[in-house]
């Protein structure tokens, strides 16, 4: 079990396949991109699934997610995913993505034993989008979110962060749109996990003014609990329901006493927090020939020294030295 000082038990498992990205949006990464890791510094297919295994049979772990960057940018990623379907105990796999490329992938990774996805999207205006990712695939994206629901990857979950000045005004008509189509949408504030530590709070949209827009053309009812669980999502019902809106208010109803998460970036360091300042180095135990009970030992003691939270709230917090893009979101 993966269980920290404050009794939190991880059994969630994030796990970054790249830290490349095919968009450069604003919130995370400048215009030119950034210093990729080197492919021999990546965990290779094999690493990642025999680190998924030791998580999934000594450890505990239930869901796994795979994250980026973009993942879809990493070509073994359908062998990836039936490798891991494979597990006994078969965990729950999902991935977040930006869509880009899911339109080609998304029957393959279905048929190889991905469960669900969740698809960011900013905008429903591809020039808003062109200016948000400063690439122009906004109808990339909406095509990835169609073949998603295609191929039976339920629930197709839409992230959204909301820009000041950019698309702030989008919130209501980001949900009609994801009402109609099907998709369970989730408004995130903007975290300080960008690369060019650019982020204030006080230029955030927060939690309290994206429900106040969608108040005014829906009802938003909150359920009984209002978040299931470790979560990071808050929904409501929309209109009486049967369709839910989500806000994930990290930084201003912050959620870590509940967190089950534990992180591993594409070169093999394991994270206990996005937040965290430190990294435990299992790609260097793997590669100087650990056993699994060694490997499990170092993710058990990496998990142990998490801290109770991100520190947002900490007039001395100070970024983690690694962006979103690279510990994987
Ligand atoms: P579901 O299981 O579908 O609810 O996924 P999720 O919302 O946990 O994952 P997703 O990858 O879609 O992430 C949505 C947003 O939540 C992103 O901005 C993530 O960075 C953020 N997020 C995910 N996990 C954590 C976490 O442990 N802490 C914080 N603060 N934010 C997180
Ligand atoms: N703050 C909040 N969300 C972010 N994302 C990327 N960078 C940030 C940030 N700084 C979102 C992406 C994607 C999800 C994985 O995280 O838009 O939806
Ligand atoms: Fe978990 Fe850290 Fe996120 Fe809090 S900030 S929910 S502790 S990963």
């Amino acid at each position: 079990m993966l269980r920290d000082t404050y009794g939190r038990i991880a059994t969630d498992l994030r796990v970054s396949l790249t830290d490349r990205c095919n968009l450069r949006c604003t919130y995370c990464m400048p215009e030119e991109g950034l210093s990729w890791l080197a492919k021999p510094e990546l965990l290779t297919d094999e690493e990642i699934v025999r680190l998924v295994r030791i998580a999934v049979t000594e450890l505990g772990v239930t869901e796994v997610r795979f994250t980026g960057g973009e993942p879809l940018l990493r070509p073994g990623l359908p062998g990836i995913v039936a490798r891991c379907a494979a597990l006994r105990p078969r965990p729950r796999l999902s991935l977040t993505t930006n869509g880009i490329g899911l339109e080609r992938t998304a029957t393959a990774l279905r048929e190889a034993g991905l469960d669900r996805v969740n698809v960011s999207l900013d905008t429903l205006d591809p020039e808003v989008f062109h200016r948000l990712t400063r690439r122009r695939r906004h109808a990339d994206v909406l095509r990835g979110l169609a073949a998603a629901r295609a191929a039976g990857l339920a629930p197709v979950k839409v992230n959204a962060v909301l820009m000041r000045g950019v698309n702030e005004a989008e919130a209501p008509g980001l949900l009609a749109w994801a009402l109609e189509q099907g998709y369970e949408l989730r408004f995130i504030e903007q975290m300080p996990l960008d690369a060019q530590h650019g982020w204030q709070r006080e230029e955030m949209v927060t939690a309290e003014e994206i429900l106040r827009a969608l108040r005014t053309r829906f009802t938003l009812t909150a359920e009984e609990p209002e978040r299931r669980g470790s979560a990071p999502a808050e929904r409501w019902l929309v209109d009486g329901g049967p369709y839910r809106v989500g806000v994930i208010a990290s930084v201003t109803r912050p959620f870590c006493r509940a967190c089950d998460r534990t992180r591993l970036t594409a070169d093999g360091q394991v994270r206990s927090c996005l937040f965290a300042r430190e990294e435990s180095d299992l790609r260097g135990a793997l590669r100087g020939g650990a056993g699994d009970a060694e490997i499990a030992r170092l993710w058990r003691e990496a998990m142990w020294g998490k801290k109770a939270g991100s520190g947002l709230d900490d007039p001395r917090f100070v970024q983690p030295q690694r962006p979103m893009s690279a510990i994987g979101g």
